[in-house]
This record gives C-alpha cells, sequence and structure tokens, in this order.
C-alpha cells in the first residue's frame, strides 16, 4: 500500500484524501451559497472492528432481525400521494407481515394489520392499492368499516362469543413527515420526530419534499441480503472502480459522510468536479463533457463550451438552475449550486435512503424478500416537484423487474442511472456468493468513507440483540 496514503501519525478517522479540497472546500467556492444543513459535518469515529459476515446469511440471523428489528423500526409504507382521499388504501408488506394504509378522514391515517380476525384471510392482496368503503373478507364476507370497527359478521348468531367491540382492525402506529407516510407495529416505540432527530428534522424541513410527486416508481429483486445491499449504496469509494463513467465529473474520493444519532446517516457527494483519483488526467472541458449522472444528461441540448476561467460545476449548476425553473414554472435563484447539483444521500434507518437533491431526486427502500433472506426487494422512486399550475399529477405506477432484467428496460428510468444500477447488481450477486464463501468472517471497513455501513451495522446489531 502506498505509504503517502498512510498517515500513523493521525488518528483513526481523522485522514482524509490527502492535499485534495473537501466536499466543505468545494461548496465554499460556489457562487450560490449553501444553507447551514449543507455546510456543516457530523462524524464520529466509531471503531475500526470487522463486522461479522453471518448476518448477510444465517437464516438464524434473518429470524432475530424479523423479532427484534422490523417489528420496532418506523418504516416508510407509502407516500400521502398514494392515498390522497378518504377511502384510499395501499398494502404495504414487511416479511410476514402486511397491512393496509387507509386515509380515513382527511386528517386520519390508519395501518390496519391486512388479515381477516375470523380465520385470517388477507383482506387485500399484496402490492395492490385502490379506494373503498368498506374492507370486506373474501372467504365468508365478514365485513370492517373503514374506521376498523367489525361492521358485519355474517351468521351473527353462531358466534355469540365474539364481541363486536373486541374485533376491530388491529392497528400499526402511524405518523406522517413530508409527505411521506412512516408505520412502527410498536406501540411504545419513541416519535417519528424523537427516532429520527432534531438534526434530521432541520434538514428535512428545507427540502420541502411534500411538494413532489412519484414520476417514476421501480420495483426490482436483487440477489443479495438486503442490508448488503443497502450497503451498496453507502458510500462514493467504490465509483473509481465500479463506475467509473461517471468518476470524470465526481469528486468521489472527497465526498463528506455524517452520522445523525442512532438511526440517520448521509453523504454528500460532489458533482461537476474531477475524481482525485484522476487528478491531472481531465481538463475542466472534459468534465463538463463526461457529466452524464441523471437528468444532467440533459445538458446535450445546451452549449457545452466553457469561456475561459469557468469552471465546469459552475456551468452545471447554472444550467441545471435554469433548466428546473423552467421545467416546473419556479424561481430558484436562492437554491444553492450544492443543492441543485450534489449528491446528497441521507439513510433513515432501517430500509430506506433519502436523495433530496434537485438532480438526482430519489427515495430507496429495501426489504428482505418473505421468501428468501438472501434475496431484497430494492425499490426506486424519483420524486420530481409538482408543477406550480395545473393538477398535481398522480403516483407513478410500480414497474417490476425480476432478478435477470436490467435496470435500462425499466420504462421511465434514464437509461444511463440504470445503467450504474446494473454495475452495483453485478457487485451484489459477486459480494453475496463471496461472503458466504470466505474464509474470513468479518468485514473489513474504512474508518471514514464507509463509517455509514458501520454506523447502520451497529443501529442493526442494538436492535437484534433486544436492545
Ligand atoms: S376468513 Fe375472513 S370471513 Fe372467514
Ligand atoms: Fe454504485
Amino acid at each position: 500500500m502506498s505509504e503517502q496514503l498512510k498517515d500513523k501519525s493521525m488518528a483513526f478517522g481523522e485522514a482524509r484524501y490527502p492535499d485534495e479540497p473537501s466536499t466543505q472546500d468545494i461548496i465554499a467556492s460556489d457562487k450560490v451559497e449553501a444553507p447551514k444543513w449543507v455546510r456543516s459535518e457530523s462524524y464520529e469515529y466509531l471503531g475500526s472492528e470487522d463486522i461479522s459476515t453471518d448476518r448477510y446469511y444465517d437464516p438464524e440471523f434473518s429470524k432475530k432481525e424479523y423479532d427484534n428489528l422490523w417489528n420496532r423500526t418506523w418504516q416508510f409504507a407509502c407516500r400521502e400521494e398514494h392515498i390522497p382521499e378518504p377511502g384510499d388504501y395501499y398494502v404495504y408488506d414487511i416479511g410476514r407481515h402486511s397491512f393496509i394504509i387507509t386515509r380515513v378522514a382527511e386528517n386520519d391515517i390508519r395501518a390496519y394489520y391486512n388479515a381477516c380476525l375470523h380465520r385470517g384471510t388477507k383482506l387485500r392482496a399484496s402490492n395492490t392499492e385502490g379506494c373503498t368503503q368498506e374492507f370486506k373478507c373474501t372467504f365468508h364476507g365478514w365485513t370492517w368499516n373503514l374506521d376498523g370497527t367489525l361492521k358485519q359478521a355474517v351468521c351473527p348468531w353462531d358466534f355469540p362469543h365474539v364481541e363486536e367491540e373486541k374485533f376491530s382492525l388491529p392497528e400499526a402506529k402511524v405518523e406522517t413527515l413530508a409527505g411521506f407516510v412512516f408505520i412502527n407495529m410498536d406501540h411504545d416505540a419513541p416519535s417519528l420526530e424523537d427516532y429520527l432527530g432534531p438534526e434530521f428534522m432541520d434538514h428535512i424541513n428545507n427540502w420541502g419534499l411534500e411538494n413532489r410527486y412519484i414520476q417514476c416508481h421501480v420495483s426490482k429483486l436483487i440477489p443479495a441480503n438486503w442490508k448488503l445491499t443497502m450497503e451498496a449504496f453507502m458510500e462514493a469509494y467504490h465509483v473509481i472502480e465500479t463506475h467509473p463513467q461517471v468518476a470524470v465529473s465526481n469528486a468521489d474520493a472527497n465526498s463528506q459522510y455524517d452520522t445523525y444519532g442512532e438511526h440517520v446517516n448521509r453523504f454528500i457527494s460532489p458533482l461537476g468536479v474531477l475524481s482525485p483519483h484522476l487528478k491531472g488526467q481531465y481538463t475542466e472541458q472534459d468534465i463538463l463533457d463526461q457529466f452524464t449522472v441523471g437528468d444532467a444528461s440533459v445538458l446535450g441540448d445546451v452549449d457545452r463550451t466553457l469561456k475561459d476561467g469557468e469552471t465546469a460545476r459552475q456551468r452545471m449548476a447554472d444550467t441545471m438552475r435554469s433548466m428546473f425553473e423552467q421545467a416546473t414554472n419556479t424561481d430558484l435563484s436562492d437554491v444553492s449550486d450544492s443543492e441543485l447539483l450534489d449528491c446528497f444521500s441521507y439513510t433513515l434507518f432501517p430500509n430506506t435512503f433519502v436523495f433530496p437533491g434537485i438532480s438526482l431526486p430519489m427515495v430507496y427502500r429495501f426489504r428482505p424478500d418473505p421468501k428468501d433472506h438472501r434475496m431484497t426487494i430494492y425499490e426506486v422512486f424519483f420524486l420530481r416537484p409538482v408543477p406550480k399550475e395545473g393538477e398535481r399529477p398522480d403516483p407513478a405506477e410500480p414497474v417490476y423487474l425480476d432478478e435477470f432484467q436490467s435496470f435500462t428496460e425499466a420504462e421511465g428510468m434514464d437509461p444511463g442511472f440504470g445503467a450504474i444500477l446494473d454495475q452495483d447488481t453485478e457487485n451484489l450477486i459477486m459480494q453475496q456468493q463471496g461472503v458466504e464463501a470466505s474464509a474470513k468472517p468479518g468485514l473489513t471497513l474504512g474508518n471514514y468513507q464507509e463509517i455509514r455501513v458501520r454506523h447502520f451495522e451497529m443501529a442493526v446489531d442494538k436492535y437484534v440483540s433486544g436492545q
């Protein structure tokens, strides 16, 4: 290993890519100043021990997750836009559990356990949504009102032992935040606000995600454990090797990593800046020419020739600002260059990523396949700003891809972005197999660039051990 990159005089966790501007340095040079939630750092060294690998394949570990983690954590079940009117419902499954998320009244959203209280039949099929005034079981016809109270038991003379008031549909806790509907099976769980912590609440309130709509929703099976799959998206460390096509315009190795409390972490990965790995190999004009991430591919329609002294990053920020102003009929003059351009990624424990930036406005959700803990149901939602004028667009219907389909086949997804996700998928197939084949019982992590993985697994360990 190159000695100049391994400075032993520094405390663990303090080292950064040598002689390169930090994410904060890059952002500080921008024309339109970034807000405080962007101009802050929250890194903490959390140790250097290996992460045990049995968690990625042992069925016992998966069982402990179902018993102690999934039933005690806040999970993103759907968006409010899925259930805008009273009577609208959306089915969310996690493991063997299933919930009917329904809007009972304008400000009353409930999450009913999706099972008949007679002989257990699911009241609504998985992966469905709709509008109703009652939930009637298809087996014998028992029916519940929208508010969860029992409306009718067929042949009630045969059920003198059924007390109507004890036969309301059981519920999980529900809270909403920024247009997201979260549920938690644990009635003793802290509030969502306490769970996510004050820093994140401060950040999210700046984004206006409630004013976004789902423009594209893709769901795909990935042949790897859900935690391994999530971890593939927690660092920019892999960009230079896995996604070389974006490294020319991504400051991958000087990305910033932060942790907030137990359940939230983030990175900021600056775009429009050359990877430090490629220093001296490309000009500013090359950076601009090769910038193709997500929506930036439409930069192809505009003049791409840089003026003397102009940076690729500044040109991209300026171009994106005017592009999005036109597309959404809004004034973005106060929105910082960083918010327009950079990749902001937050993990909300256990299974949601929020990318609130404007160029890559996404949400990821990861769930174990209930039939196989070594498979993940991975979903990508693109959240676009609701246009100022006209009707709010309906949320996109999900596109389902099987294990063997490419993300580039998904209608509505930018093929360049789909190719990036395919590269991650190829890694995950090899990583799951390698982790199971290995003689080494632990994963070794970088102290800084892989802090989100460690932080995430610390929360997993805490829940799984029953704390
Ligand atoms: S199982 Fe639902 S009515 Fe019988
Ligand atoms: Fe990746």
